[in-house]
């Protein structure tokens, strides 16, 4: 199929089924593809529209984004996980407002170059916020060019990585780009669905490789599967006489990093000193069940120790990596949604 043929049968398909209410469509503008883009890496439309509109109501454009502090940014990704996405969005909207006078770059090698963003999003946001040429490789994109050129391998491979990203250039336009990204995702999240692909209605089915061999799910390869580790952990609900419980600020780096979370032992024999180290004595204990929260590479069983404790001194009000929380009277902190939950319990 030549590149303009394709071209066009996307370009139509589009026309009529392709998605043109998102809220991030209405208006689109550099600022909002952009946290859309950051949003939407590894999080469903579904799942990011709430999100997306309370961010842009909080932030309605960049100079506000990277006033605010990294704390109620945070706040407002609470429960959206990959947390470094929220970092590197506040990291980005302070270089772009304070550094390149509030203009987003409009090249694919200046994009990259930003925190947070990679080859695909540069080019989502060049194509979709600036409407000029520019691949994207996203996950739904990578599974319709791996069917429809039938591409064997797991894509996280770099050779198959390479020929997928080969196979976008090639059938990239130099105009519409705007409405044919958004058409490529559109295909992906829409007809060319993981597990039942509806060929039927694909304005591409009748080049489509997979669908000619008529094993269309094989694509793409799928990652060599690898068992991924436990841990274990205790999270302690240091919980004072006014009923409010201990959070910690995690350093700004690696897991859950900025956000808060509660006090963290491996074993029940530590609790006693990290409670003297806080200047707080233990009045009663006891556990709530075991729960698992599953990351990209481990899962985490953590087992929520209540205890209702004393606070002999100020060491805790004299620190600002700690924080007495009231459930009822909340405070505006980023935290991970199973240490939300657990405050809300
Ligand atoms: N996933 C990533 N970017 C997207 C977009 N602009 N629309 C829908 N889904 C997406």
């Amino acid at each position: 199929m030549k590149p303009r043929d394709f071209q066009q049968a996307v370009l139509d398909w589009y026309k009529h089924q392709g998605r043109t209410d998102l809220p991030w469509q209405n208006p689109i503008t550099p600022y909002r593809v952009w946290v859309s883009e950051i949003m939407l890496q590894q999080t469903q439309v579904s799942t990011v529209i709430p999100y997306f509109e309370r961010f842009l109501t909080s932030f309605p454009h960049i100079e506000v984004l990277a006033k605010a502090s990294i704390d109620n940014v945070l706040h407002h990704w609470t429960g959206l996980g990959y947390y470094a996405r929220a970092r590197n969005l506040h990291k980005t909207a302070q270089l772009v407002a304070f550094e390149m006078n509030q203009q987003f770059p409009d090249t694919v090698e200046e994009l990259s170059a930003l925190p947070g963003i990679g080859r695909s999003t540069a080019g989502a946001i060049r194509s979709i916020g600036f409407n000029k040429p520019a691949a994207i490789l996203d996950g739904n994109v990578k599974r319709v060019l791996a069917r429809f050129a039938a591409v064997d391998g797991w894509p996280g491979k770099t050779a198959v990585h390479n020929q997928l990203w080969d196979i976008a250039e090639r059938y990239n336009p130099d105009q519409q780009t705007q409405q044919y990204t958004q058409a490529m995702m559109d295909l992906g999240a829409l007809l060319c669905t993981k597990k039942s692909p509806d060929c039927n209605h694909c304005p591409i089915a009748s080049n489509c490789k997979a669908l000619a061999e008529g094993n269309q799910t094989l694509y793409p390869g799928k990652k060599p599967k690898k068992a991924i580790p436990i841990r274990e952990s205790i999270f302690l609900m240091l919980r004072n006489s006014r009923g409010d419980i201990l959070l910690q600020k995690n350093p700004p780096a690696g897991l859950w990093g900025g956000l808060w979370v509660l006090p963290q032992i491996q074993q029940y024999s530590e609790l006693k000193i990290t409670c003297q180290t806080l200047g707080l004595t233990i009045k009663s204990e006891s556990y709530l069940e075991q729960q698992r929260h599953t990351f990209s590479h481990f899962h985490l069983d953590y087992q929520p120790l209540q205890v209702r404790v004393e606070e002999t001194c100020n060491i805790i009000s004299e620190n600002s990596d700690w924080v007495w929380y009231n459930a009822q009277n909340p405070l505006s902190l980023g935290m991970p949604a199973p240490i939300k939950a657990l405050l809300n319990t």
